[in-house]
């Protein structure tokens, strides 16, 4: 394609080199000059002529931000499947087009829904920590036993496609899948799941409950102590949905009082600063935000965006634009 064909886009983000390039060739990128801690202010000024401007959770477009964004831009394209760092009610009534990544990251983020699960389940925070600070003092039938997921019941808090795909692991891991939705699936998709209607129903069901819910207004602040309160003693708690869904002072609580048994949590609210009581409790087993982190999903939430940009230039529609 030849550069004056490509349209101007700004990329406020960093991206790692296989996305840019897959980004590049279809599009005339500009890299703003601190992609990892981009500024507000010089994203703005940066977008001037850009017809797109491609951010990611690392940046909140706020509505103010949005009312002072140059007219050349027309696109926002969110380099992430949450949205909650977009003020898509700004982006509608500037009429500026939104598009996200579903979909291509769905398998990693099970991956790592699996690999917390198993982290709190199997106390990989502790075990780990034997060998770095050289305390291991060798085998013990009586040594940081843990438990198995075969037999038990998993909840999960939010059945879109990410929750599905825990589920179809958890199934193949030996537990029975429970979950809680908006709205019921349909049998294909629910896949012998158990539905609850009410959360709190599929609390007290869950010996590991999973939330891989989006994070919005109803769903901030769900595991809050009245909540926790309804989950089984000892039940595990894995969190790869946003840090807003849980309320950490009462999820810190549970953890010390024993209610809850272990966590694994992969965000974190107001990350990246993390609560000093996680920090302080060895059967919290933590990842920084790694969720979607492989290559083969960096590369095809860059693909997704391109392909829904360019339906959209041509005039197809994009299943990927959400606004
Ligand atoms: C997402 O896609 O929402 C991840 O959490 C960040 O990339």
């Amino acid at each position: 394609m030849a550069k004056r064909s490509k349209r101007p886009m700004l990329i406020a983000c960093s991206l790692p080199e296989e996305a840019l390039a897959v980004l590049g060739e279809a599009f005339d990128v500009t890299v703003t000059a601190s992609p990892e801690r981009p500024d507000p202010d010089q994203v703005i000024a940066e977008s001037e002529g850009k017809e797109t401007l491609l951010l990611s959770v690392t940046m909140r477009l706020t509505r103010d931000m949005v009312e002072r964004m140059p007219a050349s831009v027309r696109q926002i394209a969110t380099y992430s499947v949450g949205l909650d760092h977009v003020d898509l009610t700004a982006c509608r009534e500037r009429g500026l087009a939104v598009f996200n990544t579903p979909d291509v990251l769905t398998d990693a983020v099970a991956d790592a829904a699996v690999l917390l699960l198993l982290g709190a389940a199997r106390r990989a925070r502790e075990a780990s920590a034997l060998i770095l600070e050289a305390r291991w003092q060798g085998w013990q039938p009586t040594q940081l036993n843990g438990i198995e997921l075969a037999g038990k019941t998993l909840g999960i808090f939010g059945m879109g496609r990410i929750g599905r795909a825990i589920a179809r692991r958890a199934s193949a891991f030996g537990a029975t899948v429970h979950y809680s939705n908006r709205n019921r699936l349909p049998p294909d998709l629910e896949a012998g799941a158990r539905f609850h209607a009410d959360p709190n129903a599929l609390l007290a069901a869950s010996d590991a409950l999973v939330l891989s819910c989006p994070a919005t207004e109803e769903t901030r602040g769900f595991l809050d102590t009245t909540r926790l309160g309804y989950l089984k003693r000892g039940a595990i708690v894995v969190n790869v949905s946003r840090g807003s869904v849980v309320i950490d002072d009462a999820l810190v609580a549970a953890l010390q009082s024993g209610r809850v048994r272990a966590a694994g949590l992969d965000v974190f609210d107001g990350e990246p600063s993390v609560h000093p009581g996680y920090m302080a409790l060895p059967n919290v087993f933590m990842l920084p935000h790694i969720g979607s982190s492989t290559i083969e999903a960096r590369v095809r939430m860059a693909a997704i965006l391109r392909d829904g940009l360019l339906d959209q230039a041509s005039g197809r529609t994009a299943s990927n634009r959400i606004a």
